[in-house]
């Protein structure tokens, strides 16, 4: 298990539990953010112009809570990175840092600015949570000192985190996480030691909280839900849009949907870099989400949640990821696999020839059932089965099982997994499965113009088939079954502790 390669890790449990009545339910927020960018990120810039960066950038996160706070929001997210932006380098990001402390410390910097030195950027989010009557969830970034008696001490006296951190609605710091799998771009930040599951109690619900990367993880990610059995999740990102498999609206919900819990997900906005996609998902359905490439655009949305989803009468069941799958044989097959490319990933695939059919992929242990039935088989558009089983390697390293049923980029079989827009095929039946040795499975459903399709129209059964449920006829552009198998994966995501040097 991947949980044994860690000798150690820091439970941080929520410290001040307000007694206010339980509340049943609760208003989230999450804002999609247009980041402004510094002038310059190569060269280090002076503290001063620094913080007027940030606070150009928390100017309109003010505006933004200020909104949430006023629709009776009780919390509201902001996304990673969402106070000075990226590509930095480690000297170059220091300006931006501020020391921050560990909750413990009982701190509302509001009330008591200079307690922990000149920390500007929290006072400013402590008191836009007390003001407001909000908690406030923002991603900045810390350091903190060290020296040769710590021999992993890097070389400039000083650790440097991406870290998230939540004020409750009295402005006090009641969450400081330290993202554990850094993403492998992100050279500015060190790899915290030891992996920190980070928890706070509300009168609405358990909340955990992780970052971007992390999602793909069993540390944090997994475990913060399945040892402190979280109610909601509080997820930072800067997630560009990598479709067919990694369009983040999918993969957000699929993941709260199969970890059965409230995420709310907030990205950055930038459309040139396909930055968008931010949504509060609960586990069995979208609340609300925002996918935006016209506008360069920040976005506020506001949702109404369960407190305390696993205790109400509609928590969706587990699934069996496999119990349909194996149960079947493998349907046959009339022509040739042929491989394709997704995301530096060789996926096996197979031509979908006929308006109706049954198919079977195989990969190593992974077999992928599909049953459907077009409107139409159009000519001018193919789709395709695929299947994967096997370590994918680029920006870190995730074992993965996915069965996915796509549309290619054109007609020609070699363009099978490459991103596409829109599709004009309709399926009016579906049901995919497979044979997956995990029961991490993300079920996803995107489709012509990278929307997501409504829950009244598929659902994911108990025995792990993801299948249409009334025939409306869809425009499919990807359907996919993606498996982590967490068990075959590195020690770290990242490029381990080794950035630490
Ligand atoms: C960036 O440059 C513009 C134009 O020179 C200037 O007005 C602005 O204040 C600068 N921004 C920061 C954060 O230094
Ligand atoms: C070095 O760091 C340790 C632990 O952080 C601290 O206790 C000690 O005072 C530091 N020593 C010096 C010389 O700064
Ligand atoms: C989006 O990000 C790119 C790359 O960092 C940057 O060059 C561009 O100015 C950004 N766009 C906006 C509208 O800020
Ligand atoms: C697909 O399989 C189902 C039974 O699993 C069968 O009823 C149906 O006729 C098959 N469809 C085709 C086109 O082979």
């Amino acid at each position: 298990m991947i949980t044994s390669h860690f000798p150690k890790y820091v439970a941080v449990f929520a410290l001040f539990v307000l007694s206010v009545g339980a509340l049943d339910t609760f208003i989230a927020a999450v804002y999609e953010h247009a980041v402004l960018l510094p002038n310059r990120t190569e060269t280090p810039v002076p503290k001063e112009e620094a913080l007027l960066l940030m606070n150009k950038n928390i100017d309109v996160l003010e505006k933004a809570v200020k909104l949430a706070a006023r629709q009776g929001a009780h919390i509201i997210v902001t996304p990673e990175d969402g106070i000075y932006g990226w590509v930095f380098t480690r000297e170059t990001i220091y300006p931006y840092l501020e020391d921050i402390p560990h909750p413990e410390v009982n701190w509302i910097p509001c009330r008591d600015p200079r307690r922990f030195g000149y920390t500007p950027v929290q006072d400013r989010l402590s008191c836009l949570a007390k003001d407001n009557s909000i908690y406030v969830v923002a991603n900045i970034g810390d350091k903190k000192p060290c020296n040769a008696s710590d021999p992993q001490c890097p070389p400039d006296g000083h650790y440097q985190y991406n870290t998230d951190v939540v004020f409750d609605s009295e402005g006090r710091l009641v969450a400081r996480y330290h993202k554990y799998n850094l993403f492998a771009p992100e050279i500015q930040f060190d790899f915290p030691k030891d992996l920190e599951l980070v928890t706070f109690d509300t009168p609405f619900g358990k909340f955990g909280i992780f970052t971007c990367f992390d999602i793909f993880s069993h540390d944090p990610a997994v475990l913060v839900v399945d040892e402190f059995q979280v109610d909601s999740v509080l997820y930072p990102t800067a997630w560009y849009n990598t479709l067919p498999l990694l369009s983040a609206v999918s993969f957000h919900s699929a993941w709260a949907r199969a970890m059965r819990v409230n995420l709310l997900a907030a990205n950055t906005h930038n459309t040139s870099m396909h930055m968008t996609g931010s949504g509060i998902y609960a586990p069995e359905a979208v609340k609300v989400y925002h996918y935006d490439m016209e506008t360069e655009s920040g976005q506020l949305m506001l949702s109404e949640l369960k407190s305390r989803p696993r205790s109400e009468p509609t928590y969706p069941a587990a699934v069996n990821w496999a119990a349909y799958a194996r149960g079947v044989k493998p349907f046959p097959s009339e022509q040739s696999d042929f491989p394709g490319m997704i995301y530096f990933d060789e996926f096996t695939f197979t031509e979908l020839k006929r308006n109706t059919g049954n198919y079977t992929v195989c990969q190593k242990d992974l077999c992928c059932h599909l049953t459907y039935k077009m409107s139409e088989k159009r000519t001018d558009e193919v789709y395709a089965l695929g299947a994967f089983d096997g370590l994918h390697t680029v920006e870190g390293q995730c074992y993965l099982q996915i069965c996915t049923l796509l549309k290619c980029q054109t007609t020609d079989l070699r363009t099978c997994g490459e991103p596409v827009g829109s599709a004009f095929t309709r399926f009016g039946e579906f049901s995919l499965s497979g044979t997956f040795g995990t029961s991490y499975v993300f079920p996803q459903l995107i489709l012509s113009g990278s929307q997501l399709a409504p829950e009244r129209h598929y659902e994911v059964s108990r025995d792990g088939r993801l299948r249409s449920r009334d025939r409306v006829p869809l425009p499919v552009l990807v359907m996919a079954l993606y498996g982590r198998v967490f068990e075959k994966d590195p020690p770290r995501l990242g490029q381990g502790p080794g950035k630490l040097q």
